[in-house]
């Protein structure tokens, strides 16, 4: 099975003007996760889906539930106080078995595709781990600072991380278990716990669109290619 975990259980602290999170922001007269869970219900490889969200936003979460008819969103899982808690939460209660792959992916990157999903789902079946991600096209200056340049490496060895991520389900479980033993609690990203537990993991190319709305530029860019 296939297993799709919705994270938007972030307060969404770069968009503070909304007094909402993220994830629940209006766009177009939807909720701005209802873009994601939308691909992941239409992709026919997904066998189920679980949303995460903020403990006050279950009530209208499980509205949504009815109001999208999302036939395999059928479960909702309140979050922790960080990613890294959430993704832990959704793992403990998804019912997941050992062989089954999970897809991590952050609600607020509304336009992945079901190419990006197809290829997670394959290459964790192949490898164990898939890690999405896109060649940086600006170049990355180190500074420690942000007053002087410590280092510029060389561009084409550096890309940037989308979600999903995904999965073997018993190895994600593992590592995020090994992490929270080893103090580990924040970390916002689960390939590096996966990297840290042992684990291998593919390559899936990104794509640009699949962006992350995090300020309201994001925003903006998002409603203007969305309303074409
Ligand atoms: N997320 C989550 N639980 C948390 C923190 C983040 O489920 N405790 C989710 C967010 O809802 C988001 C994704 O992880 O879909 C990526 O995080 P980010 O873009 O940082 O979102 P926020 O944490 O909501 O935003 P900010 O960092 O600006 O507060
Ligand atoms: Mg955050």
């Amino acid at each position: 099975m296939n297993i799709a975990v919705i994270l938007a259980a972030g307060k969404g602290e770069r968009m503070l003007e909304h007094n909402i999170p993220k994830g629940f922001i209006n766009v177009l007269g939807k909720p701005l996760l209802y873009y994601a869970l939308k691909t992941f219900q239409e992709c026919e490889e997904v066998d189920r889906i679980i949303l995460v969200i903020p403990e006050d936003f279950f009530a209208v979460a499980t509205c949504y539930q009815k109001e999208f008819g999302f036939s395999k969103f059928k479960q909702i899982v309140v979050g922790g106080k960080t990613r890294q808690e959430s993704v832990l939460l959704a793992l403990q209660n998804s019912n997941a078995s050992e062989e089954d792959v999970v897809l991590i992916h952050d609600a607020a990157r509304p336009l992945v595709s079901q190419r990006i999903i197809k290829e997670n789902i394959s290459t964790a079946l192949k490898v164990g781990g898939a890690a999405t991600m896109i060649p940086t096209s600006d170049t990355i200056i180190i500074s420690k600072d942000g007053k002087s340049i410590d280092f510029i490496p060389d561009r084409n060895e550096y890309y940037l991380e989308q979600t999903p991520a995904s999965f073997c389900f018993a190895q994600i479980y593992q590592a995020h278990l090994l992490a929270l033993k080893k103090g580990i609690n924040d970390v916002s990203d689960d390939l590096k716990l996966y990297r840290d537990y042992g684990g291998k993991i593919g390559i899936v190319k990104g794509e640009k669109d699949n962006f992350k709305v995090t300020s309201e530029e994001d925003l903006a860019y998002l409603l203007m290619i969305i309303d074409k």
